[in-house]
Parts: structure tokens; C-alpha cells; sequence
């Protein structure tokens, strides 16, 4: 409760690196994620490269925290994987979720970046990343070592609950 309760998005990085070890947890968090029949539909994009994350903002205009982000992982989905139509969004968004929760638990900053299913952004970001035609990029995450402090948001609002029926 206490790492769920306590993520804010994070967009200011210090220029400490994320070491291989901590990018690999934040990767089985992810792979743990639950899936829609336990298709497992995601392939993840790892980048560093500073080229390419200062590509991403030219057409992404929510992301320029790139800039500063130590890196970034592309949550892809593969849509021949999928159970029935569609659920392979969620599946990839459960897995977003995880690795924003084992960054915090790691002592790392993240924000989640939205790609699918604006049409303006994620066709840019297969070219740009050179995906199959079927690999759709669902989120991307910036990471990094946090260089500002959020407090808890308390969003908890009772109206939004409802028993049994509407
Ligand atoms: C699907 C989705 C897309 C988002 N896209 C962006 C984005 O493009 N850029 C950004 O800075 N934050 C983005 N966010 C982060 C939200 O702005 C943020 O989660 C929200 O304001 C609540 O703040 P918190 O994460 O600190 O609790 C996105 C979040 C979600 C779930």
C-alpha cells in the first residue's frame, strides 16, 4: 500500500545512471503483470540512446522530460498475441503500471507517457523505432533517479464507488 500510495509522475531526472540490474527488475515487474488468458502480449524497447529520446518529443509534445529522463522503455503490444480483440491494451497497461510501481519501490522517478491509441503519435514512434507492423507501442515510460518531491495525491472519493448498482 505504502509504494502504491506514495507514486506521483515524476519529470525531473538527476543525471545518475539506472543501472542494468535495476532496468531488469523494472522488467520483471513488468513481465509479471497480469494478461488476458495469460497471452503475455508485450515486447519492451530499451532506450538510451540520447538521439533517439530527443527524436521522440518532436512529435510527442508531452514528453520533452526526455530530455533530461536517464531512459526510456516503450511498452509494445504484439496484436497476433492476442486474446480476442483488444485486450492486449490492458494487458500492456497492467505491465506500464508495474514497472511505474517497482520504480518507486526502487527509489526511481517514472512518468508514463501515452502513445496508443493517438494516431498522431504511435505510427511516429514504430518508424522511429523500426517496429514490426503488428508491434504497436502502447506507452512509453521516462525513468530516472528523481530530482523533485511529490506528495501523496489523495484521490480517494467516496462518490466514485457505487453498490451493487449504478
Ligand atoms: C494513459 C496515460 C497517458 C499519460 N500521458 C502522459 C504524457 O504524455 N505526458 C505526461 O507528462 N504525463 C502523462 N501521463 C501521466 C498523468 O499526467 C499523471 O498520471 C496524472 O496527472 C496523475 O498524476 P500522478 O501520476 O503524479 O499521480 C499519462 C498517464 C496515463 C495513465
Amino acid at each position: 500500500m505504502e509504494n502504491i500510495l506514495s507514486r506521483r509522475s515524476i519529470r525531473k531526472f538527476t543525471k545518475t545512471d539506472v543501472s542494468d540490474d535495476q532496468i531488469t527488475s523494472l522488467l520483471k515487474a513488468a513481465m509479471s503483470a497480469p494478461s488476458a488468458g495469460n497471452k503475455q502480449p508485450w515486447e519492451f524497447i530499451i532506450i538510451k540512446n540520447r538521439e533517439t529520446m530527443n527524436k521522440i518529443p518532436e512529435f510527442h509534445k508531452y514528453s520533452k522530460m526526455l530530455s533530461i529522463a536517464n531512459l526510456a522503455i516503450v511498452v509494445c503490444g504484439d496484436s497476433t498475441k492476442a486474446f480476442k480483440r483488444g485486450f492486449w491494451v490492458q494487458d500492456c497497461a497492467a505491465a506500464t503500471q508495474n514497472i511505474l510501481l517497482a520504480a518507486n519501490s526502487l527509489g526511481l522517478g517514472s512518468v508514463w507517457c501515452g502513445l496508443y491509441p493517438d494516431e498522431e503519435i504511435y505510427p511516429q514512434m514504430q518508424e522511429l523505432l523500426k517496429l514490426p507492423k503488428d508491434i504497436i507501442p502502447v506507452s512509453l515510460i521516462a525513468l530516472g533517479y528523481p530530482d523533485e518531491e511529490k506528495p501523496p495525491s489523495e484521490r480517494f472519493d467516496e462518490n466514485k464507488i457505487h453498490y451493487e448498482k449504478w
